[in-house]
């Protein structure tokens, strides 16, 4: 790990996000990554029977809600927020637990930075290295927030769970943000999240997003799970009734639906096989080892700007991302799509690549 010199951006200026609004011309969106088999069905009907309750003030304590989850995870209710999205969560943390010098594993995430910026917090930027960016434990020296993101978005790695687990438990000071949003994506989600781990380690937060999994990013839905009192300090920064009454509906209605899991399994695994077996074949450019339903690729030859408009004028929108924290403009991310999508993806890179870098 190598740290950073301060980027010394606005906080204003970092909001750049994949994913467009819907209805502007006929774009195959890669740049964001959501599950392309959702919503599953049955959240569709769980939010059209709902649909009433919207003249009423929702649960403000999502009471229904935090019992599934909580029951889900084997954890008690009041280890559990809910929000209007994780984002809601991760833009409360800094101010919940004071966080005067926060410290960020890059290239990561950029709304931990945003989030501790505006809640007055210094930055320290810790770059993962390696050509795969595989991120180690460092010394924190004094921040008292660490985040991360497992597997990390845009590089798509994990951690080492042992390792992990020990570095938080070595710094018992520091409070550890932990974003699991894309782990659901894994089979393997019970043995490697860090959610068990919370009894354990007062100082570990988890974070976990409902939106990419189930496919409900215009619903907002995400929740965080530590010990009752780091929880109680973030509960208090929300405001009341954050989670609206379609959103807690569709909620409980999707961590019933173990069919939709399995399904996204299997396409997860069949499609990041795919992709990333297909591109690693491909000249001018290299993906990195990738554990989740997106792909960091490294250019050479062009620059991601150049790559990106190619494909835009194709009709593909990709993460141009060199606006990430420890990124140069030869980076660009994919997040996978359908089948058939991925391999007009898979056809439109080889094409525009040859065209621009070659
Ligand atoms: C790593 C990561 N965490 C959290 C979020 C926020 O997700 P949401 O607010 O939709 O739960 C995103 C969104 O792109 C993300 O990439």
């Amino acid at each position: 790990m190598r740290q950073l010199p301060h980027p010394g951006p606005r906080p204003a200026r970092l909001v750049r996000h994949g994913g467009g609004p819907a209805g502007r011309g006929p774009a195959l969106d890669f740049s964001a990554s959501i599950n392309p088999l959702g919503p599953p069905a049955a959240v569709l009907r769980a939010v059209r029977l709902a649909l009433p309750a919207v003249a009423r003030y929702p649960d403000p304590a999502s009471a229904a809600l935090i019992a599934r989850l909580a029951a889900r995870h084997g954890v008690a209710a009041e280890q559990v927020v809910v929000g209007n999205g994780s984002s809601e969560l991760i833009q409360a943390l800094p101010r919940a637990v004071r966080a005067r010098r926060a410290a960020v594993v890059e290239p990561t995430y950029t709304e931990y930075l945003r989030a501790s910026l505006l809640a007055g917090a210094e930055v320290e930027h810790w770059l993962a290295e390696g050509d795969d960016f595989t991120p180690e434990p460092f010394d924190p020296a004094g921040a008292d927030l660490v985040w991360l993101g497992n597997p990390n978005n845009p590089t798509g790695s994990m951690w080492d769970r042992a390792r992990l687990i020990d570095w938080v438990r070595s710094f018992p000071r520091t409070v550890f943000a932990v974003d699991e949003a894309f782990l659901p994506f894994d089979p393997g989600e019970a043995s490697l999240s860090l959610v068990s781990e919370v009894q354990h380690l007062p100082n570990l937060l988890v974070l976990r997003s409902l939106t990419k999994l189930y496919a409900l990013p215009g619903l907002r839905l995400g929740y965080a799970v530590a010990q009752p009192e780091l929880a109680e300090l973030l509960r208090e920064q929300l405001p009341p009734w954050s989670v609206n009454a379609l959103a807690q509906a569709a909620g409980l209605a999707a961590l019933d639906d173990d069919d939709f899991l399995r399904r996204t399994y299997r396409w997860a695994e069949e499609e990041r096989t795919f992709v990333c077996g297909r591109l690693a074949e491909l000249p001018y450019l290299r993906p990195l080892e990738s554990r989740t339903v997106f792909v960091l690729l490294r250019l050479h030859g062009c620059t991601a700007a150049g790559l990106t408009a190619a494909l835009a004028q194709r009709g593909l929108l990709v993460r141009d991302a060199s606006n990430f924290v420890g990124l140069d403009g030869r980076h660009v991310r994919v997040s996978f799509r359908s089948p058939e999508d991925n391999r007009r993806l898979v056809a439109e890179l080889a094409a525009c690549a040859a065209e621009v870098c070659g």
